[in-house]
């Protein structure tokens, strides 16, 4: 059976729609989570919930325990992870107000406890990373005919932060491929494939990213009115992908 479990990002450190039966302080062999795991009902459907950047978004990027959070919810038997991020734009199609559901990724971060694999078992493993996402979620994602407009393809290109890029690294990240900017990506996604669990972003484009918008600079409250805007449609997005999950036949 599946379970499925949301991560929420900027803009999603509740899920306020959530009928929670339990909470779980789970502690793992990487330390404790972002924060306690939240089970319940949501839009119908049992789900795990994890804010990666704890209850009260005060953990920045680059000191989220991803492991911790990988480890966390492969404990509680999760198998499907739908992660939720907010995004800055750099392709024309990932404008302000746009839901991406990237079909790959680029790693920009540096520093981050990054492998379950660090030599401390003797084992390892080096895992395909080729198709970084799990199509089938992507899919469960994406396959909601009538319901809004999302962007079926992308790169995803995953900055250290806190701090905002500077145009010129946008600049580069555009020749790179990458078409949205986040900062918390990576080593998510890839967690999750050496933990093995399925895995895929939906991502809220914010902002314009630095240089793109034709803004010399970005502003806040732009990114925040976005996030107010414009996450119900990626939870409701979020919940029809769970129910039609929750429905299907276990995957081989
Ligand atoms: N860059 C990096 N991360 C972000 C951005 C951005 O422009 N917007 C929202 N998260």
């Amino acid at each position: 059976m599946r379970r499925f479990a949301i991560i929420g990002g900027s803009g999603l450190d509740r899920l306020g729609a959530l009928q929670i039966s339990a909470r779980h302080a789970v502690v793992t062999a990487y330390g404790a989570p972002s924060a306690t795991l939240c089970e319940g009902l949501f839009a119908g459907s049992p789900v795990f919930f994890l804010p990666r950047h704890g209850e009260t978004h005060a953990l920045p990027p680059h000191r989220i325990n991803y492991r911790a959070n990988i480890a966390a919810l492969r404990q509680a038997g999760v198998t499907d992870i739908l992660a939720v991020t907010a995004v800055g734009g750099i392709s024309a199609a990932a404008a302000p107000g746009a839901i991406v559901v990237p079909e790959q990724i680029i790693d920009y971060t540096s520093g981050r406890e990054h492998t379950l694999y660090d030599g401390v078992n003797a084992t390892l493993e080096h895992v395909d990373f080729s198709q970084p996402y799990t199509e089938r979620l992507r899919r469960l994602l994406l396959d909601q005919p009538d319901h809004g407009a999302v962007v079926d393809t992308g790169v995803y290109g995953a900055t250290q932060g806190p701090r905002l890029e500077s145009a010129a690294e946008v600049k580069r990240m555009a020749q790179d491929g990458c078409t949205i900017v986040g900062m918390t990506g990576m080593p998510e996604a890839a967690l999750a494939r050496e933990a093995g669990l399925a895995y895929a972003t939906v991502s809220l484009v914010v902002n314009w990213a630095a240089g793109v918008g034709g803004e010399a600079t970005i502003s806040m409250d732009d990114i925040y009115r976005h996030l107010e805007v414009g996450m119900a449609a990626v939870l409701q997005r979020v919940g029809r992908a769970i129910t039609a999950g929750l429905s299907q036949p276990d995957p081989a």
